[in-house]
């Protein structure tokens, strides 16, 4: 049997198998609260195989979101909107999960199919950034964000604490802190992003404080028995890629020795002067790899492994504990049993619902 097929264990958590879907924005919230779209999308997606539903990048703060149409945990009406999502999911036998983060400078933008850039100053919709420091990311994303203040920054850790608080009471039973992607816990990071002079900047011990303070604040609400993970991006293609590897593989053993218990490694997107190896399959698998081995934490990984060879060989290779199939999942909800099917499995219906699984089970 492919170890795509494999259970994996965390803390009290037990995934049925090593595919994952990773969070995947669906810009069509009102005010931060989910409603029939994502009941119907993320059942869909539990319904499928996948052993962990991670639901889309929420904003901890209203100003923490990427789009107005992006997802909200700042208060209770939008926290008892996931329940029925949590459940949904649970009931499917996949475990619910949920990402929660601030977009930074990334912030104010309209959605993807309506320009994915950033909302005009003026316009009523959008709101003012913030950011380490007042330097915009560029292209279409020109706003200079407003500097964070130390008050600032105080207040969006309190965010993330009270995030967290509304997840765990909502029933997510695996947290992903959104430390990747240009947002605000990899401007943190990235000198692209940060040019502070106080304690939040400059040296690798200041760049990495707001993610080590915010790790520690949720760990002390979040339950001690479920994974606290993050998804983090440990290089950038932007030709310094050895030094980032470096300081993000010290940040992975810090992160763990905060409790943290598995990292999602990603890019680190701070910087419009990548040149990010799109072409390549899994070109993440050898990075994720290093990291694994090299800070001795679990990690999970995506990026162009939508075969599901490449899949399995990502596992067969070692380099990651867990895989995680983005667009892969918007193409076919039910990637896993495909990919079983594809695969030779013996059994591949197994992880379907008994109204899909009696059937397909002959076929
Ligand atoms: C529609 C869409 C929305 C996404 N939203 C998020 C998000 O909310 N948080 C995040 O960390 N990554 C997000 N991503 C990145 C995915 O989690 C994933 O890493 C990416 O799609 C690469 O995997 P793939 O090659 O299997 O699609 C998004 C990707 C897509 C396609």
């Amino acid at each position: 049997m492919s170890s795509l097929f494999q259970p994996f264990s965390l803390k009290d958590v037990t995934l049925r198998n090593r595919i994952v879907v990773p969070p995947m924005c669906q810009y069509q919230a009102r005010d931060g609260v989910a409603n029939d779209w994502h009941q119907v999308h993320y059942a869909g997606l539990a319904r499928g195989g996948a052993s962990l539903v991670i639901v889309e990048a929420t904003g901890v703060a209203p100003e923490g979101r990427i789009s107005p149409a992006c997802l909200g945990l700042w208060n209770d009406t939008q926290a008892e909107a996931l329940v029925p999502i949590v459940q949904a999911i649970e009931k499917a036998g996949s475990v619910p999960g949920i990402q929660i983060g601030h977009a930074g400078r990334k912030a104010s933008a309209n959605v993807p199919w309506e320009g994915d850039d950033h909302i005009a100053a003026d316009d009523p919709r959008g709101w003012e950034p913030i950011s380490p420091s007042a330097l915009a990311f560029g292209a279409n994303l020109p706003r200079v964000p407003r500097e964070m203040t130390l008050d600032d920054i105080a207040r969006v850790k309190a965010d993330f604490v009270a995030a967290a608080q509304r997840a765990r009471d909502a029933g997510f039973r695996w947290l992903e802190l959104h430390f990747a992607h240009g947002y605000l816990g990899q401007s943190f990071f990235s000198d692209h992003a940060n040019q502070r002079t106080d304690a939040y900047g400059g040296s690798f011990e200041n760049r990495i404080r707001f993610l080590l303070e915010t790790l520690a604040a949720v760990r002390e609400v979040w339950p001690e028995n479920l994974p606290l993970t993050a998804r983090f991006g440990v290089l950038e293609y932007d030709g310094r890629d050895e030094e980032t590897l470096v300081e993000s593989i010290e940040l992975a053993r810090r992160f763990k020795a905060g409790g943290l218990d598995l990292l999602s490694v990603s890019v680190g997107f701070s910087t419009t002067q990548a040149s990010i190896p799109w072409g390549e399959p899994a070109f993440l698998g050898p990075i994720a790899q290093r990291v694994r081995s090299e800070a001795s934490l679990p990690v999970s990984v995506a990026w162009n492994m939508g075969q599901p060879s490449v899949a399995a060989q990502v596992l067969a290779a070692d380099q990651a504990d867990l895989v995680q199939i983005g667009k892969g999942h918007l193409a076919d909800p039910h990637w896993t049993y495909a990919a079983a099917k594809t695969l030779g499995e013996a059994h591949p219906s197994q992880w379907l619902p008994p109204s899909y699984e009696y059937w397909l089970r002959r076929y």
